[in-house]
């Protein structure tokens, strides 16, 4: 059976900054989305990359006393190397300065002029360059003078010659696009709720045709026949992701993963995604994206993350302390998917010695260890499940399908906790059953229980590969789990009765916290 092509995106992170925890976070997202639609046997197209036009990296070259394009080659590096190190699984990562991108944007550009949905006229406004965003007068406060946008940034008064698109005439068509049923080939679904019904409000109290063109700087690309003007860095870095699906040319392969089917995002950047994106998109006469889903924030130990407080915290330095398995379980556990959070060491910590090491790594240690001593490394004979099993083994007939459906959700602390849910009681199992002791009073039934207990990790290991690859890989492994058997329907069939194990090692280290 063939399954549907699926398309996931992270953002495209600026280049003005080093990568830090929160870029990290949406990108890991994205991959364990990526990583158990490829377990379900999906075609998938996963794909990430860095935005490097606009004024706001034109002028963090220049305070690097570089120019923009060898900046935004090293910056840019920064973020690849980021995405290795947090073994990220995409399939392409784009750059906004790449030739390809160039002309998918002149592509769209024609096109919104031939459909009639750009025109030139005269800016005169508020923008936020830190935000690279457009604002009303009515969304400002002041503060010694000098006027703020809601994310914080200051705004500053523009006034130039500009290309204008047609945003407001949208407007309905968007409204009615929100409230169609999910799985509608139409709908543009906005999730969390929450997230919707913001858009849903700013949408309704009225839109404005937005700038899409620039003449004060140069850092972006030309506008089609008016190379005075660049175009609006947005614009310009929404179209990465047709440029990514083969656009303009709508007979390229990748063109079959089109349209998006979730765009990660996190909460400060949901407008341009919901709103602007899917205008341009209808405007050109393409299909929007499926789904946006926007992500909280983390603060750090309580407090907000800022260049200036200086304490961004450098994902590197994280795996390097804890392990990479141990932070990716952490980001996708400790905070419903969709909220904000609170970064912090001690719960990190909490996590990894509670429910990896002593959960988790325990019962496949003591486990594996057992059938090392007292079967010689064989691998029991699968066996029928009695009734003191009964409850136990019933929850593993249903995992992988309740994962699936947290993770079609987008909700991964579910996911997990469903999987510990079972880990827990796998725990309570083997304490009740003490195959250990069964060694001197019922061989036959010992060997059921550490046969049973194999098969619940080998579930375990199967569904947690998204989230934690190498260390799951690595379990697998000691579980005499071939590589060619480790997808989700391999689970219907059982391991051959004898299967050599290798000695077991322990796979997560309780860390002391010494703060
Ligand atoms: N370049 C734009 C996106 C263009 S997409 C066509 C951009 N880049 S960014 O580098 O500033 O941010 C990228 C992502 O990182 C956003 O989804 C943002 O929400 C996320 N995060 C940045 N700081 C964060 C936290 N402190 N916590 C969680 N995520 C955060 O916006």
């Amino acid at each position: 059976m063939s399954r549907a092509p699926i398309y996931l995106t992270t953002p495209i992170y600026y280049v003005n900054d080093n990568p830090h925890i929160g870029h990290a976070y949406t990108s890991l997202a994205t991959d364990v989305l990526a990583r158990w639609k490829r377990l379900q046997g999906h075609p998938v197209f996963f794909l990430t990359g860095t935005d490097e036009h606009g004024q706001k990296v034109e002028k963090a070259a220049r305070d690097a006393g570089m120019e923009p394009q060898a900046f935004t080659d090293q910056v840019s590096q920064s973020f690849r190397v980021l995405a290795e190190k947090m073994n990220f699984s995409h399939d392409d990562f784009i750059r906004t300065t790449e030739k390809r991108h160039y002309a998918a944007c002149q592509a769209l550009w024609e096109r919104l002029i031939a459909n009639g949905e750009i025109y030139l006229g005269h800016y005169e406004g508020w923008y936020a360059v830190r935000d690279e965003a457009f604002y009303g007068p009515d969304e400002l406060t002041e503060r010694d003078g000098v006027k703020y946008a809601p994310s914080g940034a200051p705004v500053e008064w523009v006034r130039e010659p500009s290309y204008f698109f047609r945003l407001e005439k949208w407007r309905e068509e968007l409204l009615r696009r929100y409230d169609l049923p999910a799985g509608h080939p139409e709908a543009i679904e906005v999730l969390p709720e929450s997230r919707r019904n913001e858009v849903k409000a700013f949408v309704k109290s009225g839109l404005q045709d937005l700038s899409i063109s620039r003449t004060s700087f140069t850092w972006g690309i030309p506008v089609p026949g008016d190379p005075a003007h660049v175009m609006y860095v947005w614009l310009d870095a929404l179209t990465n992701y047709i440029t990514a699906a083969g656009y303009p040319d709508e007979n390229a392969e990748k063109w079959g993963f089109w349209p998006a089917d979730v765009h990660f995002v996190g909460k400060d950047i949901v407008r341009f995604h919901a709103i602007y994106w899917p205008a341009f998109l209808m405007a050109a006469g393409i299909k929007p994206a499926k789904r946006v889903f926007a992500h909280g924030w983390w603060t750090i130990e309580g407090q907000k993350m800022s260049k200036s407080l200086g304490n961004a915290i450098d994902p590197l330095a994280l795996i390097e302390e804890f392990g990479l398995d141990a932070l990716r379980y952490f980001l996708l556990r400790e905070v419903p998917f969709g909220n904000d959070g609170d970064f912090a060491r001690k719960a990190l910590i909490g996590r990894l010695n509670g429910e990896l090491a002593d959960g988790l790594g325990n019962l496949a240690q003591r486990t594996l260890s057992l059938i090392q001593r007292n079967c010689e490394g064989h691998l029991p004979a699968p066996a029928d499940i009695a009734e003191a099993d009964r409850t136990f083994m019933a929850q593993l007939d249903t995992l992988s399908t309740t994962v699936g459906k947290h993770l079609d959700d987008q909700q991964f602390h579910l996911a997990l906790e469903a999987v510990m849910a079972v880990v827990r009681d796998a725990n309570g199992y083997i304490t009740v059953q003490a195959p250990w002791a069964l060694k001197k009073t019922d061989l036959v039934r010992m060997a059921v229980v550490l046969r049973h207990l194999h098969t619940a990790i080998r579930a375990f290991a199967t569904v947690l590969q998204p989230f934690m690859p190498d260390g799951m890989a690595k379990l697998l492994d000691q579980l005499g789990v071939p590589a060619d058997a480790r997808g989700l329907e391999d689970l219907a069939t059982p391991l051959p009765e004898g299967t050599v194990l290798p000695a077991p090692s322990p796979l997560f280290m309780k860390i002391q916290d010494a703060a």
